[in-house]
């Protein structure tokens, strides 16, 4: 079992005001950490669901939470979240959480390729049953179309010079082999190697990480009970801007904004656990009366699909395909709890 730290566990705790007998829903379950504590505060009566898309975290999540009985774990991407959960018979939670991101173990696991410091393949996917890797993205797309993934995704303002350098050594096979003709464009400045953005990019659009938050973060609200929270913690700003302006959208209406302010880690956090420095919390509260359950809201035809930069490209209602509850994780188990034999059918881990 992998030894994990989650990130702003106690804000996590308190934002999510633990109702002990509620079901609560980690969209991101990862390595288990934030799951584990949010079981501590549970009753009998309580019920956690951990969602994740990645097979290797599942398995990991599952040998940390599979033996307690208020546990379900779903394979799934969190954008399905309604309908992951309507296969265990769940329609209302009392809380989600949502930790967005790569997990450590997706870092440093070999043969995932999200490391430049790797001589990995470049793959990149969370869920290595679906999509288009991260060496298809190089070496398949034009030059403009990588400078602008370079650019909207990894912020990136040398992006064109990297796209050019990129298409002229194609084919490119492993990470070390990308990391080493962005070098050769960019030369290293800082600290921080030249290839850092563009490794985030590829990644961001490998997984369309922020194509499909906005509609996560709707099927999150809809599945919320009056009183209800939701969390989410980003890492960079591109997904944290999608997460201030959608609950801005919401606020007043559907949520109310619990941290008017994002939360960020403590200082004795960020020594302890350096990954969590650029962590963000950010948590809302469902209204007592919300227009959002009917799906005839004003507010939610306000949303829509966002941009790289968080702004709004076109109406709610479109839905991205996913691979939500198709897959089967390499060495996990079958739907392990106690909601699988009472509440339904349940998908498979
Ligand atoms: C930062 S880690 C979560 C760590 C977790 N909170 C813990 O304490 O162990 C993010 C996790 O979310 C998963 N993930 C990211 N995007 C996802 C998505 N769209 N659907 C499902 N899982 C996703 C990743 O595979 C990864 O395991």
């Amino acid at each position: 079992m992998i030894r994990h730290v989650p990130v702003m566990p106690g804000e996590v705790l308190e934002c999510l005001g633990i109702d002990p007998s509620g079901i609560y829903v980690d969209a991101t379950v990862g390595l288990g950490g934030h799951a584990a504590r949010i079981l501590e505060h549970l009753g009998p009566e309580g019920r956690l669901v951990g969602i994740d898309q990645d097979d290797e975290a599942l398995a990991e999540a599952v040998s940390k939470l599979a033996g307690d009985f208020r546990v379900t774990i779903l394979k799934g991407n969190f954008s399905e979240m309604r309908s992951l959960l309507a296969s265990c018979g769940i329609d209302k939670v009392n809380g989600v959480l949502m930790d967005l991101g790569v997990s450590s173990l997706q870092l440093r696991a070999t043969g995932r390729g999200f490391s430049f410091a790797s001589n990995d393949p470049l793959d990149m996917r969370m869920d290595k049953t679906s999509g288009a890797t991260a060496a298809d993205v190089i070496n398949h797309s034009s030059e403009k179309d990588i400078a602008d993934i370079i650019f909207n995704y990894g912020e990136e303002h040398r992006s064109r010079r990297i796209a050019r350098a990129i298409v002229r050594s194609r084919p490119l096979a492993t990470c070390a082999d990308l990391a080493k003709v962005v070098e050769s464009a960019v030369p290293r400045t800082g600290r921080t190697h030249p290839a850092t953005r563009t490794f985030q990019a590829l990644r961001i659009a490998v997984n369309r990480e922020l194509e499909v938050l906005p509609a996560a973060i709707d099927d999150a609200v809809r599945l919320l009970v009056p009183g209800g929270r939701i969390c989410v913690i980003s890492y960079h700003s591109l997904e944290d801007r999608i997460v201030k302006n959608r609950f801005r959208e919401l606020g007043g209406t559907v949520l109310d904004i619990i941290t008017r302010k994002p939360l960020a880690p403590s200082r004795q956090e960020v020594i302890a656990n350096p990954p969590s420095r650029s962590a963000k919390l950010r948590a809302a509260q469902k209204m007592e009366q919300s227009a959002i359950d009917s799906g005839h809201s004003s507010h939610m035809r306000k949303g829509g699909k966002y941009n790289a930069q968080g702004k709004k490209k076109q109406e709610f209602g479109t839905r991205l395909s996913c691979e939500a509850n198709s897959g089967s994780a390499s060495g996990s188990r079958r739907l392990l709890s106690h909601l699988d034999s009472h509440e339904g059918d349940g998908g498979e881990v």
